[in-house]
């Protein structure tokens, strides 16, 4: 019997369920391989940070849906009928967003290398809130917004200096970041003082983001201190009152039995309590806070089928099985060496003695989905295999990569179920050909 690492799994009758729904019969339905999402799961999640950031920091505070870590249409459209704002990081997410009917000025438009056209079509959409990354992206924001005779809000980027333990590709609060201005070398300082003095920019605030996947429980508190500091510091050096502070996201999730359980509702509350009691100290008024959650809105509310096609046992030294998806639908082991839990759905209660690593179709040995899967040694041609908490950044990730057609998201909502995002077809594949 396999391990199970979110609520919303359970094995029944040698089977795996989701949502409290047949993965075989999803699978026979939508075939695979194919990315199935728990609405409601989704929700819960949502539900977590809009309410314990109401309840902890007051009406003014909001939570961001990070959407890198999951976007299309219905995504926005579910993030935003439960009060989130949206992170946006290219036109493309942005572009998503505005078809999806969220309204520009929940959006919030990070990336460390816009460029003027993202610069002036954000502008144009009426977008919210910019983060600035950069002095060359302020002096265009202040050029663009000019030309519209409006003030564009902004909040500047700041690298707190707090190293995370987390994998290098998502370490971001180092003060060698690609991402924001130091405190420590005075760049924050000093692009504060230019962003105040420029026309058609308004200034209201900060943020900062410090990595994901993390599960020290103290991080936020260690961003929310450096970066209360620095508050108190530009209100003294600028008489610069901030209205708005982004604490970034980055809550780690649960892919294996092993990964710590955080309880975000709770760790919510720890940071308000040294928010409010620093502000104070510090005699400064409280900044109205943003989070802005990706993974752990999607993680667990997401997970991946695959048929297995393969079953190859090189004797003395490897077992593979290989399934019909891939590094194109799910990149993140062969980037990071993510664990994750798999499962094979339609033998979840059979004895897992065949050790495998889990591999896809395409075309290098690089392929992995995951090393050291332990899976039945029934395991044959046919059978149904899970990937478990693929909701974050998988879709996003995917990629057409030897001209596999990306996978569907069917959306589970409590008996029903629906396409969120179609298979593509083999005409999508060459659309852009000429
Ligand atoms: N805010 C900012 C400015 C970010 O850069 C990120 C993630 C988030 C919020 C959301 O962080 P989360 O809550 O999802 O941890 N592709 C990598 C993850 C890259 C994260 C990039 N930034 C992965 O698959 O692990």
């Amino acid at each position: 019997m396999s391990n199970l690492v979110c609520d919303n799994l359970k094995i029944h009758n040698n089977e795996l369920y989701f949502a409290d729904r047949s993965t075989k019969e999803l699978a026979s339905k939508y075939k695979t391989p194919l990315y199935v999402m728990d609405e409601n799961t989704l929700r819960q999640n949502c539900r977590k940070y809009t309410e314990s950031l109401k309840k902890y920091f007051g009406n003014g505070a909001k939570a961001l849906f990070a959407s890198k870590a999951c976007s299309f249409k219905r995504m926005y459209e579910i993030v935003s009928s439960e009060n989130m704002g949206v992170d946006v990081v290219s036109v493309g997410e942005l572009y998503t967003a505005l078809k999806a009917g969220v309204n520009p000025e929940d959006m919030y438009f990070h990336s460390n290398s816009k460029t003027d056209e993202d610069i002036e079509y954000a502008i144009s959409k009426n977008i919210g809130y910019f983060v600035i990354d950069n002095i060359e992206e302020l002096d265009a924001i202040n050029r663009y917004a000019g030309k519209k005779g409006i003030k564009q809000k902004a909040l500047i980027r700041i690298t707190p200096g707090i190293d995370t333990h987390t994998y290098e590709a998502v370490n971001t609060g180092k003060v060698d970041s690609k991402f924001g201005f130091p405190i420590e070398t005075g760049a924050g300082e000093f692009i504060t003082g230019e962003a105040i003095k420029r026309e058609n920019v308004d200034l209201k605030g900060f943020h900062c983001h410090v990595g994901s996947q993390l599960f020290d429980s103290d991080v936020f508190v260690r961003s929310a201190d450096t970066m209360l500091n620095f508050v108190s510091d530009m209100k003294n050096k600028f008489n610069f009152e901030t209205e708005i502070l982004d604490l970034g996201g980055g809550y780690g999730v649960r892919y294996v039995e092993s990964d710590p359980y955080i309880d975000i509702e709770d760790n919510i509350r720890q940071v308000a309590e040294f928010y409010k009691k620093k502000c104070s100290s510090l005699g400064i008024k409280e900044p109205s806070v943003r989070m802005e959650p990706g993974r752990s809105i999607v993680a667990d509310a997401g997970l991946t089928l695959y048929t297995a096609n393969t079953v190859k046992i090189i004797d003395g030294y490897k077992n593979y099985v290989a399934v019909d998806g891939g590094m194109c639908d799910n990149p993140r082991f062969a980037l990071y060496g993510s664990a994750y839990t798999v499962i094979a759905a339609d033998k979840a209660e059979e004895k897992c003695d065949f050790p495998c690593s889990l591999v896809g179709r395409c075309c290098e040995s690089g392929d992995i989905l995951q090393e050291n899967v332990m899976l039945p040694s029934s395991i044959k041609r046919g059978d149904l295999i899970a990937v478990l908490t693929t909701g974050a950044y998988n879709y996003s990730m995917s990629s057409n990569y030897n001209r596999i057609p990306k996978l569907p998201v069917v959306m589970l909502d409590g008996n029903d179920d629906y396409i969120a995002v179609k298979r593509e077809t083999l005409d999508d594949i060459i659309r852009n050909d000429v």
